[in-house]
Order: C-alpha cells, then structure tokens, then sequence
C-alpha cells in the first residue's frame, strides 16, 4: 500500500479539527502536516506542525494531499480586504506553492451559492478563489460547498446560529434544487473531504451540501 502525505490548513477550526482527528487514525496517510498560527494542544507520531506567518508564505512541503479549511468572517477579520486575504489570497498561495512542489489533489472548502459575479460579496469572493483554484490545474480539485456548518463552536456567531436554526426549521422542505441549503455538521463534512481524498480521480469535483449529507 503506498502510503499518503497531507497538508492541512485550517487545521484548528471548526472543520479543521474534525479532518485533523480522521487523518490522524486514517493508515493510506503516513505523515499530517498542518500550519498554524498557534500550536494546538495534539502530539502524535504522524503530526508534524509548522508555525506560519500566513503573509510571508513561500515555500511549500511535501504533501500528496492539500486540504483548505482556512476561512474567517468579515466581522472577525476586521474588514472586506482582511477577510478576502483568508478566504482567497492565502489559499490560493498555498494552492499555488503546493502545486508548483508536486502535491497532486487540493481540497477546499467553498460555501453554497459561491459565484464569480454574485452580488454578495461573501458568495464572490468564494467564487473568485474557486475560479482561481481552477485556473491553476491541479491534477485533482475537490471544492466543497456547503450550507451552514454545525458543530461546537466556542466563538459566538450570532447571524450564524440563527441561520442554522432557520435552516434546521426548514430541512423537511429543502428537497429536490433546495437540498444544498441543508445545513451539515462540521464532522460529516470532514469526513467527506476525507473520503474525496481517496476516491476522487483525476478532474474537477464539486459537493453540495446534499452529497456531504451522506457521511451523516
Ligand atoms: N461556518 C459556516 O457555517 C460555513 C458555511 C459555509 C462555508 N463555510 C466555509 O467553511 C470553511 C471552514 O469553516 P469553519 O467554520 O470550519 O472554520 P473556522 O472554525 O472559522 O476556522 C477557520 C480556520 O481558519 C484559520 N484562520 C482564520 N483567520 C485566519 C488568519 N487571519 N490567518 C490564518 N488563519 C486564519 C483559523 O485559525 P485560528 O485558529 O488561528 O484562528 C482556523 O483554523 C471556511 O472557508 C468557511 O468560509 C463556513
């Protein structure tokens, strides 16, 4: 069995955490690379973690595998380019400097609704990375969209909260097109990511909201 090498970005977020945990258990993956800005509290043999400056990235390591669980909000960020630099600029560095070292399949998460031309700037500038992602030609682009992410976050996201209340509400109508607005829970979509990583071939590959269900 020829083992694995991954990157995780994001790892100490929502998602992030989930994806860590499921790789680190995961025996197709010999070694578990993350970058972070602070350690996270995890020793194990396959983890190595590199401490970043995400503004002075220019070097890449050895990874088959890239996973992209990088992302902050506007209001986090402080403002529209501060937010854009998380969610566009860095992964499409990373991306970049990945590819140009050889790893061979990028996975990243986008958002439902994500559109180049939207009129919403959150849904354009997940367009935008997407676009860009592409344009790069990654032997293999797994881009995951989902709906409201659920799980135990320790930030209060308020907008957030209600809208996977609203979402939660509404799952029995969200069938047939509105099926990709169902909220998922940050361990299914770990684990679909996880599962993309294996069974994907060559190509672009999107997931909807309804497709990361399944691992639920
Ligand atoms: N939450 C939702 O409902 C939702 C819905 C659709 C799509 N998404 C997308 O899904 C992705 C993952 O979401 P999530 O909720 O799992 O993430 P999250 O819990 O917000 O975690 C975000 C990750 O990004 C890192 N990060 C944030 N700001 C950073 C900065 N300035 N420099 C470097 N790293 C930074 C965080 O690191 P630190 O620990 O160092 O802060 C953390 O590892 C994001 O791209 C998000 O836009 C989310």
């Amino acid at each position: 069995m020829q083992q694995k090498t991954a990157l995780i970005v994001g790892a100490s977020g929502l998602t992030g955490q989930h994806l860590l945990e499921l790789l680190l258990d995961d025996p197709l993956y010999a070694q578990i690379t993350i970058y972070v800005r602070k350690p996270v509290h995890i020793s194990h043999p396959k983890l190595v973690q590199q401490i970043v400056d995400f503004e002075r990235l220019d070097g890449a390591i050895d990874a088959t595998d890239v996973f992209c669980c990088l992302g902050t909000t506007i209001k986090k960020a402080g403002s529209q380019d501060a937010f854009k630099q998380v969610d566009l600029i860095y992964p499409q560095k990373i991306a970049a400097l990945q590819l140009a070292a050889g790893s061979q399949k990028f996975l990243v998460i986008s958002a439902v609704g994500a559109d180049e031309r939207s009129s919403i700037f959150y849904s354009r500038t997940k367009g935008q990375l997407e676009k860009a992602l592409a344009l790069l030609r990654y032997p293999c682009l797994c881009i995951f969209r989902p709906s409201f992410i659920m799980g135990d976050r320790a930030e209060r996201r308020v907008g957030e909260k209600i809208g996977i209340f609203v979402a939660k509400l509404m799952s029995p109508i969200l069938i047939g097109p509105l099926k990709k607005y169902k909220p998922v829970s940050a361990k299914a979509l770990a684990k679909s990511m996880q599962h993309a990583a294996h069974h994907s071939g060559n190509g672009t590959h999107l997931f909807a909201s309804d497709d990361i269900k399944t691992y639920e």
